[in-house]
């Protein structure tokens, strides 16, 4: 059985991010999304909503689970029993960023690999960041985000 790890902020989680988690539950047996809690960021959403949106906006897909991590990438990954990481790639601005991380990863832990698949096109301009400057300003959500965050969006720019 292959479980794949796709981690992420998620502050709050895209369509662009349920596309990923869409496809790649279509090639591996299981796909565990992994939140991070990071510690030296403020994010807008707090791990336990950013955990819940994801179970909300996953539960059609019946191999995905969400689960919440601190500290490396790489020993959440192990503490799973796998050793494949899942990112999504939008445009060549994400390439650099994205190719360090896997490279790093695989200096620190070299059994473990990145898969990258490339964003849909139709969602290659959406970032959780673009997403919250849209909220603020009212503007309709549904092309950006799961059904389920819009409220939840909308309840925090109030
Ligand atoms: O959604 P994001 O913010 O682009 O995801 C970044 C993430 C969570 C994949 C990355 O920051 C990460 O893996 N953080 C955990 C700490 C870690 O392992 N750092 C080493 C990678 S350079």
């Amino acid at each position: 059985m292959t479980v794949a790890v796709y981690p992420g902020s998620f502050d709050p989680v895209t369509l662009g991010h349920y596309d990923i988690i869409k496809r790649s539950s279509s090639i591996f047996d299981h796909v565990i999304v992994g939140v991070l809690n990071n510690t030296s960021k403020t994010p807008l959403f707090s791990l336990e909503e950013r955990v819940k949106m994801l179970k909300d906006a996953v539960e059609d897909l019946p191999n995905v689970s969400v689960e919440s991590f601190e500290g490396l990438l790489v020993d959440f990954v192990k503490q799973k029993k796998t050793n494949v990481v899942i990112r999504g790639l939008r445009a060549l601005t994400d390439f650099d960023l994205e190719m360090q991380m896997a490279q790093s990863n695989r200096v620190v832990a070299p059994d473990v690999d990145t898969v990258f698949l490339s964003t849909s096109i139709e969602y290659s301009y959406l970032s959780s960041s673009v997403v919250k400057e849209y909220a603020k300003y009212g503007v309709d959500l549904k092309d950006f985000v799961p059904e389920c965050v819009i409220s939840k969006l909308m309840d925090k720019m109030k």
